[in-house]
């Protein structure tokens, strides 16, 4: 019943793990899952059903089953994005949706609104969109899931956050949990740091991606 926003570079891994969880959503609670369907939005096309296989596979589910119980769409500019979603309520309550995606949940409203001039009304919609998205979480008692680019800080040339996410603090404020994602040394490997929660401290864990889709690796001391 809340947004968990995932954030990081190109190539982070944020539409990685976002097929993973339309994979684990649908596994039994005691497996991890919400034994439910994903409603998967999609913005920037890279979605792919082959992945979706591959990782379905190596968790144990019918590849072909778990295709099924993702339901997609593509939206084609922040328009239709935010229709999308007005009109999610029949499909996430007939199919047992549990996990909401959109990725990316900024890209199309960074493009569309270029300039300080159109920053208000970006704004003011991006909240508008990020409140539905809450609500029908609640409302169906659902996970929701968003990623989100970043941009370069200009004031902050040497820091370890050298980067902030996109949306400023409209995005910041509805998501409850953020998670920044970054490239580690090693083939594949990501760090995922956990940089806001409600309920736990921050942190940091190691992960690769595989063939077989988001493994965790030890944390080495
Ligand atoms: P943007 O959307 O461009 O901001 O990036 P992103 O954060 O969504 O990155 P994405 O999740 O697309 O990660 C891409 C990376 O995942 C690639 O650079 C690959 O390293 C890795 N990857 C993608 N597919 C596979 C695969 O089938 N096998 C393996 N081993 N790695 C993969
Ligand atoms: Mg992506």
């Amino acid at each position: 019943q809340s947004i968990t926003e995932f954030f990081g570079e190109y190539g982070s891994g944020k539409s990685q793990l976002c097929h993973q969880l339309a994979v684990n959503v649908q596994l039994p609670p005691e497996r991890g899952g919400l034994n439910g369907a994903a409603l998967y939005i999609d913005t920037e096309n890279t979605f792919r059903i082959e992945r979706i296989m591959q990782m379905a596979k190596h968790v144990g589910l019918d590849p072909d089953e778990a295709c099924e119980r993702i339901i997609y769409a593509e939206a084609y500019n922040s328009d239709h994005q935010v229709l999308l979603l007005e009109k999610a309520d029949r499909v996430i309550k007939e199919n047992n949706v549990r996990l909401i995606i959109i990725d990316s949940l900024t890209s199309h409203f960074r493009s569309e609104y270029v300039g300080r001039q159109n920053l208000p009304e970006r704004q003011q919609k991006l909240n508008k969109h990020m409140h539905k998205l809450l609500k029908l979480a609640r409302a169906f008692n659902a996970a929701a899931v968003v990623t989100n680019q970043v941009m370069a800080r200009p004031d902050e040339f040497f820091s370890a956050m050298a980067v902030l996410p996109v949306g400023g603090h409209v995005v910041g404020h509805v998501s409850h949990t953020r998670i920044y994602l970054r490239k580690a040394a090693g083939r594949n490997v990501r760090i995922a740091r956990l940089v806001a929660s409600p309920y736990l401290p921050e942190g940091e864990a190691i992960f690769r991606i595989t063939e077989n889709g988001i493994e965790d690796l030890e944390q080495e001391k």
